[in-house]
């Protein structure tokens, strides 16, 4: 599938100083990690949220919250990243100022080697205590399930933000400040629908940053995006890494771009 690369936008890419990526749910999709909100294949097409992903649903049935989690973990641990997160590396590893925001739990950029990483959800492959709502990473297994926290003997949890709690503060507002201060923003793989980490692509447009979609599907945002590049993650990002890329080289960190805000006028 050809896909179509706006010169504007290469060239806006290439004036940047900063650049901010918010990443969802489908750029893992094509690793085999179902999304949440797509139909039939979505998490929650097939599992209820609110009896699985809210702190009321863990004290209401803590082991099979626990268990849910647990069988996602394995499912994500047989995935691999994609060309998608591969592309992001890429990226990263060309542009002095990338911050890659994720609202993904998996770890897969991570794993793909993405450094600059903001966890805006948290992860599935650190775990904490329920009550104390603090990271432990070792536990005797006693054959509890949830697995009891060795301080104070309540019940460890996925280190997840649940829905109905409040993202991690710290990371938050890294991710806003970057969110503003970029002068391109990559919205990719995400319905753009969940809040706060969904007005994270405004406040750049707002802030005068180059926004740009990329997603198979419309989005409540598609129409304030200045590029929309409809196709698979793990298609686009790649072609764009190579438009981005093709005829330029490598700007060394020490040389100071010309201003590149993407204002349309
Ligand atoms: N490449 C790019 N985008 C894709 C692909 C793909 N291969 N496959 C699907 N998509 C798009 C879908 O069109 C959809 O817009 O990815 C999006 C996935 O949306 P959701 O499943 O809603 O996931 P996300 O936006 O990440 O959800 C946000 O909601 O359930 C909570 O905490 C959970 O972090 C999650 C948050």
């Amino acid at each position: 599938m050809a896909i179509e690369i706006p010169r504007e936008l290469v060239e806006s890419l290439r004036r940047a100083r900063r650049v901010a990526v918010l990443t969802g749910a489908g750029v893992s999709a094509e690793s085999g990690v179902p999304t949440f909100r797509d139909a039939q294949t979505g998490l929650w097409a097939r599992f209820r949220p609110e009896e699985l992903a809210t702190p009321r649903a863990f004290r209401l049935d803590p082991r099979r919250v626990w268990e849910w989690y647990a069988w996602r973990r394995e499912l994500v641990a047989r995935a691999e990243p994609n060309a998608a997160h591969r592309a992001l590396v890429a990226m990263e590893a060309r542009q002095p100022e990338f911050t890659l925001i994720t609202q993904n739990v998996d770890g897969l950029h991570t794993r793909a080697g993405s450094r600059n990483v903001i966890e805006l959800h948290g992860n599935l492959h650190r775990t904490k205590c329920f009550d104390e709502d603090v990271a432990v990473s070792e536990w005797t297994d006693t054959g509890d399930v949830p697995p009891r926290c060795p301080r104070c003997g309540g019940l460890l949890r996925p280190d997840v933000v649940w829905f109905e709690e409040n993202l991690p503060v710290e990371a938050l507002a890294r991710a806003m400040e970057c969110s503003a201060a970029c002068d391109v923003f990559l919205s990719v793989g995400t319905a753009t629908v969940v809040y706060p980490a969904a007005e994270l692509p405004l406040r750049a447009r707002a802030g005068g940053a180059r926004l740009v979609e990329i997603n198979p599907s419309p989005t409540p945002i598609s129409a304030q995006a200045h590029h929309v590049l409809r196709g698979p993650a793990g298609e686009v990002l790649p072609e764009l890494l190579r438009a981005w890329t093709e005829h330029d080289p490598v700007l060394s960190p020490r040389e100071d771009p010309p201003d590149a805000r993407g204002d349309v006028t």
